[in-house]
């Protein structure tokens, strides 16, 4: 046994007890595909010389390339579309990656595949995931799409030299893949913060749609829907699952004086009775951020602390699309003054968002799911009827 196969072994053994790695079927395929076969040469990590964020190269020769094959840890694989944004040759946003190995597990679980159902993958990257599914369901039943065409190169040779021949398409996933549809089950492996309709329209009826879900503000959530025969897609959100995002569907990059500016003409002077505080407090996988999320769509926020002890702190909600509302916390108070920018009252938003929460008696995110329909998507709580929805 070579260090790769007992590494290998070993990460299975330690997913199993987990409870990610119940089908034996899954397994299997896990302890036949090698992952670090579909590393790149060249992986990146957190400069930790810096601290600074940025994303440094890791060669095969590291230590670190060697651990992060068979550790449960996504390994990012390409950033910043594949050149890297800082002239030091560092890198800023992460555009792909290996998944977690007990995500791509949990994910593979949730597409509840029996055996001859074919599968469409969205994101191919490095091929790893689309290997399980060829090793599982056999390589005639699996097609995956990715859009960056030097990964999508990458991930055909990586899946040729390791024995598999599945269908492969260079092309953006969210038309899907309209030549082989339909399909029974779509697996998409780059978050979807409008889910496409392609997908549904590509799903036969009764098939599932396994897709990562993305608001902005909470952890995105990852949704199992069932496609009905009328068009529509529904269910419920089934655990965490950060994922990068769809190409067309990202937000804009930057910090919060990129999208910030208080000397503006026209900012607006006004008091809110909204409390900051237990909205940037929400836990990102709770059922506060998931419903901030689905109603005040790409919220970001920054609140700087008084450093005199005072408890006071200034905080900064925007969206990264020219709307912005600064609230100066004090505690005790019942009002706050707050100046806002821009098209949309995110004050407004949010406050309404946080009262529909804690009139529902605060539900936890379990108790959310999606209906996906021509007409665009409703977020539930606990049965579809009960639509969580704008005023
Ligand atoms: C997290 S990686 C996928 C992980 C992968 N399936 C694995 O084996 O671990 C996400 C991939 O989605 C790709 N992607 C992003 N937007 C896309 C789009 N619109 N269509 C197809 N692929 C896309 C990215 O280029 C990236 O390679």
């Amino acid at each position: 046994m070579d260090d790769f196969t007992g590494r290998r072994a070993a990460l299975v053994d330690q997913l199993a007890p987990r409870g990610v790695l119940t089908d034996p079927a899954w397994r299997d395929a896990m302890l036949r595909v090698p992952r670090h076969a579909f590393l790149p040469d060249t992986v990146w990590g957190e400069d930790t010389a810096t601290g600074d964020g940025r994303l440094v190269a890791v060669g095969r020769s590291h230590p670190d390339w060697v651990r992060w094959a068979y550790d449960d840890v996504s390994v990012i694989t390409q950033v910043d579309d594949g050149t890297p944004a800082f002239p030091d040759g560092r890198g800023d946003r992460a555009t792909s990656s290996a998944s977690q190995p007990s995500l791509v597990a949990r994910m593979l679980h949730a597409l509840g595949v029996t055996d001859g159902v074919s599968v469409l993958e969205i994101g191919t990257a490095t091929g790893y995931n689309c290997a399980l599914l060829c090793e599982r369901l056999g390589s005639d039943t699996v097609t995956s799409i990715e859009i960056d065409p030097a990964l999508a190169e990458q991930a055909r040779s990586n899946l040729e030299s390791a024995g598999y021949k599945p269908h492969l398409v260079v092309g953006d996933g969210a038309d899907g893949v309209p030549d082989r549809a339909p399909f029974d089950r779509v697996l998409a492996t780059v978050a979807a913060q409008d889910i496409p309709s392609t997908w549904i329209d590509q799903t036969r009826p009764g098939g599932v749609i396994v897709t990562p879900w993305a608001t902005g503000f909470a952890t995105t959530a990852l949704a199992r829907l069932v496609v009905d025969d009328d068009g529509t897609a529904r269910g419920r959100f089934v655990g965490d699952a950060p994922f990068m995002w769809l190409r067309g569907q990202r937000v804009a990059l930057g910090e919060l004086w990129d999208h910030v500016d208080e000397a503006a003409d026209e900012v607006e002077e006004f008091r809110t009775g909204l409390d900051p505080m237990p909205v940037c407090d929400a836990d990102p996988a709770g059922g506060l951020a998931l419903t901030i999320g689905a109603l005040v769509p790409n919220l970001s926020f920054t609140r700087f602390h008084a450093t005199d002890g005072s408890g006071e702190a200034s905080v900064y909600f925007y969206d990264r699309a020219g709307s912005w509302v600064l609230i100066e916390y004090r505690p005790e108070a019942d009002d706050y003054e707050a100046h806002r920018f821009g098209p949309r009252d995110l004050c407004a938003e949010i406050a309404y968002a946080f009262r529909g929460w804690q009139d529902a008696d605060r539900p936890g995110r379990e108790r959310f799911g999606l209906t996906v329909t021509p007409d665009g998507q409703h977020v539930w709580l606990d049965t579809p009827e009960n639509e969580v929805a704008r005023p």
